[in-house]
């Protein structure tokens, strides 16, 4: 029987060890998004200690799973110790290593994407998003505001790299004419893409 009273417990761990969780108003919504597609595959690339998955696993559907992708093996210590205590082991399977060597393994179909890792690959990580999803599907994407740098006219810092990617990323998900596409200026600035066909 899941036990998500921990909930709280792992959120204010993940806060106060400044662990870049999902702010509470991106959650808030992208749990709207869940509520209305109790999606039975969840993709998510960056995992941490596990937080987003167990907020998402709530919403699955019966026999719903989720897959999720974290290159620090000690993140994944701490998230499948997260997911033992909620008590949810058959619904969350967490894979160490980075999702650019597993995504090109993985050939299942999944409902939602989550990608939410280093900023500077989303380019790479939405090229295979789009390979796994399906008609219907939708692809989210956090943190692509990135504190507001990119749609500044900022250039002068040493995220600049990370910027300039994700411009490139939000033109390219925005360009893309089988998406249905719209940037949220929520937390740190959401993508919501839904695959057309
Ligand atoms: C923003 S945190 C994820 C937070 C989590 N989704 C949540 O809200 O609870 C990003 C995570 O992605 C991981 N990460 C960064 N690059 C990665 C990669 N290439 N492959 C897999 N994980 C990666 C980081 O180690 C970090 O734990």
């Amino acid at each position: 029987m899941a036990n998500y009273e921990y909930l709280k417990e792992i959120e204010k761990y993940g806060r106060e060890n400044k662990i870049p969780i999902l702010l509470d108003d991106s959650l808030e919504f992208i749990e709207g998004i869940l509520k209305e597609a109790r999606p039975k595959r969840i993709l998510e690339i960056g995992t941490a200690i596990g937080f987003s998955a167990l907020c998402f696993s709530r919403f699955l559907a019966d026999d719903g799973r989720i897959d999720t992708i974290e290159i620090e093996s000690l993140r994944v210590e701490q998230a499948e110790a997260n997911i033992e205590k909620v008590g949810v082991q058959d619904k969350i399977r967490v894979m160490e290593g980075d999702a650019l060597d597993i995504l090109p393994y993985l050939q299942e179909k999944y409902d939602i994407v989550f990608i939410d890792a280093a900023k500077g690959k989303y380019n790479e990580f939405f090229e295979h998003a789009l390979r796994l999803t399906h008609k219907g599907s939708i692809i989210i994407a956090d943190n692509v505001l990135y504190k507001g740098y990119v749609l500044s006219d900022y250039n002068k810092h040493k995220q600049r790299t990370a910027v300039t990617k994700l411009r490139e990323f939000i033109k390219s998900v925005e360009d893309n004419k089988n998406l249905e596409t719209k940037l949220y200026e929520i937390g740190d600035g959401l993508i919501v893409a839904k695959v057309l066909n």
